[in-house]
């Protein structure tokens, strides 16, 4: 068995000088990162380029990308149908604030993958688009509260920045009523008397919360398939409950596919699931890797928004024409249905390897997932059903596995137990053979 601290010795000799920059800007930023997610001991390897499914630091190490920006990258880094988009779209003008000719065709695009959606409405990241989908559903009922699944993460806004990753067992409640717990410093406390929280997979607890809730709630919004405790998919029926409670209740159903959306298929969890929604977030994979969300909603949403109605969509970088270039030649060039039926294959091969893997080593693990999007939690033998259900995995294992991957030139995953991996269309079956080796040697090292 392998020490991390002897893995992380080997990590530091190949990466000196993300060390010094890491170092350098640390100075001047938080931990030396974007956004603190990012984060992770002794310091994060500093990317220069990337290519396809892979990514090369400013040490010239080379890695296999399976993290894909947290999966906003779905065909592959620097795509050449995706650059000259934004390069042709770039010799015209970055942004102007005025409508021009080429939003139309991406809302067309997006209205032919999501057909149960009316319109779509643009913004710049996940969050926002959380963030309108809440103010939306109260503007359409009159009703204040929100409901949400435990250990779900919909962006770092105060109304959903509640119980996404509760940690400490006796602030959490019971199992099948958690307690919302605030998750950030600053975060006003009455937020968690709106936001109410409910267990995954568990419809008699929905039931249950809007009985207690009579007529306060506004909506109910959840990943149709769970990719924010790893992936947890639906159980049979589960969401066609939830469909038919939140009809009965007279509460919105929002799917936030920020995640999945695309990525899973042309139409996301929504055409899997095959259960509609009443308003879909949609980001990440949707740009082709530039920074755009979109916000869809149904029939009966379409007169709300000003200037049709009164509820506020603002945004100077909304719909800016070169995230829409990037956006419309990711959907329409780069995932064909031949990419998807690419990407589904690499995933099964993936999920195969992995497992068979696991089983010659005799490593206690499950590998829950769909399509390209995997999490391997160890210390475990069954499938979680819900958050809770994840709160034995043995995240030190994780750690050492998820270390030692990175020094081998695989970056699996973002630095987290919980996240999974993002296979792309712009993989191939060499990356996932090679992956699938360093896979099997990082688990030797772990017994
Ligand atoms: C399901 C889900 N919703 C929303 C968000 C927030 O997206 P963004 O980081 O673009 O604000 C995330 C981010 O990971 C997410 O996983």
């Amino acid at each position: 068995m392998r020490e991390l601290s002897n893995i992380i010795e080997e990590y530091k000799k190949k990466t000196p000088k993300s060390a010094e920059m890491h170092a350098a800007a640390s100075q001047f930023i938080q931990g030396g990162v974007g956004s603190p997610f990012r984060y992770y001991e002794p310091y994060p390897f500093f990317v220069d380029h990337g290519k396809g499914g892979r990514i090369w630091d400013v040490d010239g190490n080379e890695y296999i990308d399976m993290n894909q920006c947290y999966g906003a990258i779905i065909g592959g880094h620097a795509h050449p149908e995706i650059n000259k988009a934004i390069g042709e779209q770039a010799e015209k003008g970055t942004m102007f604030g005025i409508p021009g000719p080429i939003t139309e065709k991406l809302l067309k695009e997006l209205l032919r993958r999501y057909p149960s959606m009316r319109f779509f409405r643009f913004a710049n990241s996940g969050a926002e688009a959380t963030m309108y989908a809440l103010r939306l559903a109260r503007a359409f009922t009159g009703k204040d509260k929100i409901i949400k699944v435990e250990g779900c993460y919909h962006g770092a806004h105060d109304a959903l920045l509640i119980s996404d990753k509760p940690h400490r067992p006796s602030h959490m409640g019971p199992a099948w009523a958690p307690t919302p717990t605030i998750e950030s410093a600053g975060v006003l406390y009455d937020t968690a008397k709106h936001t109410l929280v409910v267990p995954w997979n568990d419809p008699d607890a929905l039931e249950q919360c809007l009985q207690r809730n009579l007529g306060q709630v506004a909506a109910l919004i959840v990943e149709p398939i769970v990719a924010n405790f790893g992936m947890c998919l639906p159980e049979k029926g589960y969401l066609e409950q939830v469909r038919e409670i939140t009809r009965r209740h007279n509460i919105l159903l929002i799917f936030d596919e920020v995640k999945v959306g695309i990525r899973l298929a042309a139409g996301g969890g929504t055409e899997i699931t095959g259960v509609k929604p009443d308003i879909i977030c949609l980001s990440k994979a949707f740009g082709g890797g530039l920074p755009i969300a979109a916000l869809g909603g149904s029939e009966a949403l379409w007169d709300m928004f000003y200037p049709l109605g009164e509820t506020i969509h603002f945004g100077t970088y909304n719909a800016n024409p070169v995230s829409v270039a990037a956006s419309i030649a990711c959907l329409t060039k780069v995932m064909t249905d031949d990419a998807y039926k690419h990407l589904n294959k690499l995933g099964e091969k993936f999920k195969k390897g992995v497992d068979e893997s696991l089983r010659r080593h005799g490593i206690k693990a499950v590998v829950p997932g769909i399509g390209g999007m995997w999490t391997v939690f160890f210390g475990i033998d069954k499938h979680p059903k819900n958050f809770r259900e994840t709160l034995g995995i043995d995240k030190g294992m994780w750690r050492k596995w998820w270390m030692s991957l990175v020094t081998k030139g695989l970056f699996i995953t973002a630095p987290s137990a919980y996240e999974e991996t993002f296979i792309g269309a712009g993989h191939t079956e060499k990356d996932i053979d090679e992956a699938l080796n360093k896979i099997d040697d990082a688990f030797k090292e772990l017994i």
